[in-house]
């Protein structure tokens, strides 16, 4: 009943706005505007900071990032090596029916997951989008925004979904970074337990991935969201106690968004040169004789 409240406030708020732009004439009244800007011509503003270096930063990591990621899934080989499975290959998913790159089945999900998150509309609505770049600049006009409710913005609600299906791969690169602790073919046999520069990557990589994921802004709300008293019973203590956590992990979401798309890139990278012997995966000890 709330979500259907708010869908219908957000509808009638898009209507006023619009009818109100078709009485004043105006293609540029949009609450992201500010007032005092000098003209209404696109990127006029009155800051004097260097306000363009974040969204160019930002336009220039996702581009090299989707290039990267589109070339190695289409490349569809060099992507496992002894204990090491690429991430964008994890898991593998093999079928008679399917003649392509095995990658393309499973990267929708992270990249679903990624696309529809918070702290990304934000860096690629104003950088890609530029409606607007910054706070305080002018972005491109002659659109009505219409929050996210509806198409094609609504599709950004399915990002809840997209949390439960990208926990679950992240639980199965939890379980190939274990694989890497043990020389290939011995996994769980500890008298092959071993520990190299791959398992560090890997490890790393789980690390970066669970603070971004468990840092969700949808996973703050399912453990907390909808507790109205946190000190109540025994069970809403508990939830307060892990909501505090998650939302620690909440607070830095940028930071850990940048730290899992560069460690995920990179641990692929790795996997790379070792499978196409332009490296070694050096081990630091191993107990296989
Ligand atoms: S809000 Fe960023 S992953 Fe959910």
């Amino acid at each position: 009943m709330r979500k259907a409240d708010e869908r219908y406030r957000l509808d009638i708020f898009c209507r006023v706005q619009n009818i109100a732009e078709e009485l004043n004439g105006s293609q540029n009244m949009t609450s992201t505007k500010p007032a005092d800007i000098p003209n209404k011509q696109f990127l006029s503003t009155r800051r004097e900071d260097n306000w363009w270096l974040g969204p160019a930063s930002i336009a220039l990591g996702f581009t090299l990032f989707i290039i990267y990621a589109t070339v190695r899934a289409f490349e569809n080989q060099y992507f496992e090596v002894s204990n090491l499975l690429s991430p964008f290959y994890s898991p593998k998913l093999e079928f008679d029916w399917w003649h392509y790159s095995p990658a393309i089945l499973i990267l929708w999900i992270p990249a679903g997951f990624r696309a529809t998150c918070y702290y990304y509309r934000k860096a690629y609505y104003r950088s890609f989008f530029l409606t607007p770049p910054a706070c305080g600049v002018t972005g491109i006009g002659g659109y009505k925004y219409c929050g996210e409710s509806k198409f094609p913005f609504i599709i950004q609600n399915i990002h809840r979904y997209m949390f439960y299906l990208a926990t679950i791969v992240l639980a199965i690169l939890w379980w190939d970074a274990l694989q890497t602790l043990f020389t290939a073919g011995h996994f769980f046999d500890f008298s092959h337990l071993q520990f190299s520069v791959g398992s560090l990557i890997f490890f790393a990589n789980v690390i970066f991935l669970s603070g971004y994921t468990f840092g969700c802004h949808a996973f703050r709300h399912l453990v907390g969201g909808g507790l109205d008293c946190f000190s109540c019973t025994e069970g809403s203590k508990t939830a307060m106690t892990f909501w505090e956590k998650v939302t620690k992990l909440n607070e830095n979401h940028q930071l850990w968004a940048w730290l899992s798309l560069f460690s995920v890139g990179f641990t692929d990278f790795y996997v790379r040169c070792v499978a196409s012997n332009v490296i070694p995966d050096y081990v630091f000890f191993s107990l296989a004789k």
